[in-house]
C-alpha cells in the first residue's frame, strides 16, 4: 500500500465516535444504511471500502454510510460539516488515481443505493437518473428504447453515472459523441453543508448566468456530492463494425488514423491504439487465440457506428483493402457477428484488468500532441531498462512498459506493470514522466482525474494563477475542507 510520508491526518477533523454513530443509524435506519466499524478497527466488511481498484491505496474508515435518498445525503452532509467529519464520496471505486478512498478515517458516503432511472423523453433523448445508476445497466435500459449512453469504458459492469460525472470520465465514445462537459444538461448535487442544489434541467440551451455544474463534472467529490444526472442520449446506430489490424510503426499508426478519418468520416466512432507488448500481456494472461497471425508493434481498433449495414461495412471493406495496399497497414480482420466484435474489442478492454496480474501498476492516463505520443513510451522504456529494472525475473520489478489509449483523442495511457509496487521504479517514472509531459504543453491527467496520485503534479499542467481560483473555488463551495481532503488540489 502506498505510505504518504509528506501528509499528516488534520487535526481539525473529528475523530470519530459513538455519538456520531448513532446519528446516522437514526437517520439511516441503521442495518444495510450503516456499517458500523467503529468498535472493530478492522472489520472485513469495510475492507472492500478501503482499498482502491488497484490494490495500490488503502484508507482506514470505520464508517461506511449508505443514504437511500439526496434529502438523506443532505441531512448526513450537515451533519458531517457541523461536525467537522471528513467525507469520501464513492461510486463504483473503479477510479484509478485513488480519489476514492479515504486516505485516513473519512467517512465513506457510498452513493450505490440511490439508483433509480427517473425518467427518459425518447422524443429528445434526455435521461435521468440518480448518480448510483450502474453505467452498463443504464445503457441497457437506453438499448431497449433505441438510444445509447455517450460514454462507454471498460469498468462499466461497476461504476456509477455519479463516478463517471465526478471524474469527467472520457472512454471509448468520447471520440463520437465528445466530453461529459457537453453531454450532461443538468445536475443535482448536495453542497458540504446540506444545501441541495437542484439544476437538474434537461434543456439543451441555458445561458443565464455562469454554468455552475461544469465545476462538479470532473470536480472528483472536492465540491459535493452529485445525487442526480440528467443528460443527452444519441440515438442508437443501427449498425456497428469493428475492424483489427496490426501496423509496423507509430507513423503509420498516425497514417491510418488519417485515412480513417478521411474515408471513414461520420460514421467513425471509436479509433484506439494498442501496442504489442500490451497485446503480449493481454495475451499472456487470458491465453485467448489472438485476432491476427504474428507480432507487430501496433495495432489499432476500429467502430463504425451508422444506420446503414451494407453501406458501412462496404466503406470499411474498401478503407481496409486502400490502407493494405498502401501498406499503412499490415494485417487485418473485421468482426462478422456481435459476439467477434466483442471478442475483438476485448483485446482492447481487457488490458487493465491484465496488467495487474503480475503485481502493481504504475498508471499515467496523459494528454500528448499526436505525433509525440508514443515517443513517451519508448523513453521511459528505454529509461527504466538502462537502470536495470526490467526482466522477467523476480529481481527485476518491471514485467512491462507499455502504451494504449485513445488515439482519436490524443490520450495515451503509459502502464509500468511490475511485480510489485517498488520506490526505485517510481523514483525513476516521477516527476519524469511529468517533467517529460510539461515540456510539451501537454496534460498530466488526460481523463482519469488528479485524485491523491497527482495532487503534488497539478502544477505540471496548470499555471499558479489557475491553481489560486481552483483553491478559491474550493474554498467558497467547501469552507470547512470536510470534502474528499488531502487530494485534488
Ligand atoms: P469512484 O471510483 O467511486 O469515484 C471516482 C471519484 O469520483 C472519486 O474522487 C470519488 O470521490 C468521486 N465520486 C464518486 N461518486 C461521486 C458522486 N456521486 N458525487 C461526487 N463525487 C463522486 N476512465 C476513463 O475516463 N476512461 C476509460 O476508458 C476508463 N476505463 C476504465 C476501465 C477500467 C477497467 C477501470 C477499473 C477504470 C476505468 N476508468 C476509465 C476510470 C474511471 O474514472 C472510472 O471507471 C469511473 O469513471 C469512475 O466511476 P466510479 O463510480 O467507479 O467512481
Ligand atoms: C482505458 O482506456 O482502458 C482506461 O482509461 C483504463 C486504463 O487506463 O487502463
Ligand atoms: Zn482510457
Amino acid at each position: 500500500s502506498e505510505k504518504y510520508p509528506n501528509m499528516k491526518r488534520d487535526t481539525r477533523f473529528s475523530q470519530l465516535n459513538s455519538r456520531h454513530v448513532q446519528y446516522f443509524k437514526d437517520l439511516l435506519g441503521g442495518g444495510s444504511a450503516v456499517i458500523d466499524g467503529v468498535s472493530v478497527d478492522a472489520s472485513a466488511d469495510l475492507e472492500p471500502f478501503n482499498s482502491d481498484w488497484m490494490r495500490k491505496y488503502k484508507g482506514h474508515t470505520k464508517l461506511v454510510i449508505k443514504p437511500a435518498s439526496t434529502e438523506e445525503i443532505s441531512q448526513a452532509l450537515k451533519y458531517c460539516n457541523d461536525n467537522m467529519l471528513a467525507v469520501v464520496p464513492q461510486g463504483g471505486n473503479t477510479g484509478l488515481v485513488g480519489g476514492s478512498v479515504p486516505v485516513y478515517d473519512e467517512i465513506v458516503l457510498s452513493t450505490s443505493r440511490i439508483n433509480t432511472i427517473r425518467s427518459f423523453d425518447p422524443v429528445a433523448g434526455t435521461l435521468v437518473v440518480d448518480a448510483g445508476c450502474i453505467l452498463e445497466s443504464v445503457d441497457q435500459f437506453l438499448a431497449d428504447k433505441g438510444y445509447i449512453f455517450p460514454l462507454d469504458l471498460g469498468a462499466k459492469g461497476s461504476c456509477q453515472i455519479g463516478g463517471n460525472v465526478a471524474t469527467n470520465a472520457g472512454g471509448l465514445r468520447l471520440l463520437r459523441y465528445g466530453s461529459l462537459h457537453g453531454n450532461v444538461l443538468g445536475l443535482e448535487v448536495v453542497l458540504p453543508d446540506g444545501t441541495i442544489m437542484d439544476d437538474l434541467t434537461t434543456l439543451r440551451k441555458n445561458n443565464t448566468g455562469y454554468d455552475l455544474k461544469q465545476l462538479f463534472i470532473g470536480g472528483e467529490g472536492t465540491l459535493g456530492i452529485i445525487t442526480g444526472v440528467s443528460i443527452l442520449c444519441p440515438q442508437r446506430s443501427q449498425a456497428v463494425n469493428v475492424a483489427f489490424f496490426a501496423l509496423e510503426s507509430f507513423e503509420k499508426v498516425q497514417h491510418a488514423y488519417r485515412e480513417a478519418k478521411q474515408q471513414l468520416s461520420e460514421i467513425l466512432s471509436a479509433f484506439e491504439l494498442m501496442d504489442g507488448r500490451s497485446q503480449d500481456l493481454v495475451h499472456n494472461v487470458t491465453n485467448k487465440k489472438r485476432p491476427l497471425e504474428g507480432d507487430h508493434p501496433f495495432y489499432c481498433l476500429i467502430e463504425t457506428s451508422g444506420s446503414n449495414a451494407e453501406h458501412d461495412k462496404e466503406k470499411l471493406h474498401q478503407f481496409l483493402e486502400h490502407v493494405m495496399s498502401e501498406e499503412i497497414v499490415s494485417d487485418g480482420t473485421l468482426a462478422d457477428n456481435a459476439s467477434q466484435m466483442q471478442s475483438l474489442w476485448s483485446w482492447r478492454e481487457g488490458i487493465t484488468e491484465c496488467l495487474g496480474h503480475w503485481g502493481g501498476v504504475y498508471k499515467y492516463d496523459v494528454s500528448i500532441p499526436l505525433s509525440d505520443l508514443y515517443e513517451l513510451v519508448e523513453d521511459t522504456r528505454a529509461r527504466l531498462s538502462s537502470a536495470g529494472l526490467v526482466g522477467d525475473t523476480n529481481e527485476h520489478p518491471v514485467v512491462a512498459v507499455v502504451g494504449y489509449g485513445h488515439m482519436g483523442d490524443s490520450n495515451l495511457h503509459l502502464n509500468v506493470a511490475t511485480r510489485r509496487f517498488d520506490k526505485a521504479v517510481e523514483e525513476k517514472l516521477e516527476p519524469f514522466v511529468y517533467e517529460w509531459i510539461a515540456k510539451r504543453n501537454g496534460s498530466i491527467s488526460a481523463e482519469h482525474g488528479l485524485g491523491l496520485q497527482k495532487k503534488p503534479y497539478i502544477g505540471y499542467s496548470r499555471s499558479e494563477t489557475m491553481i489560486r481560483l481552483m483553491k478559491q473555488i474550493k474554498e467558497l463551495f467547501d469552507p470547512r475542507g470536510i470534502m474528499n481532503p488531502y487530494k485534488y488540489i
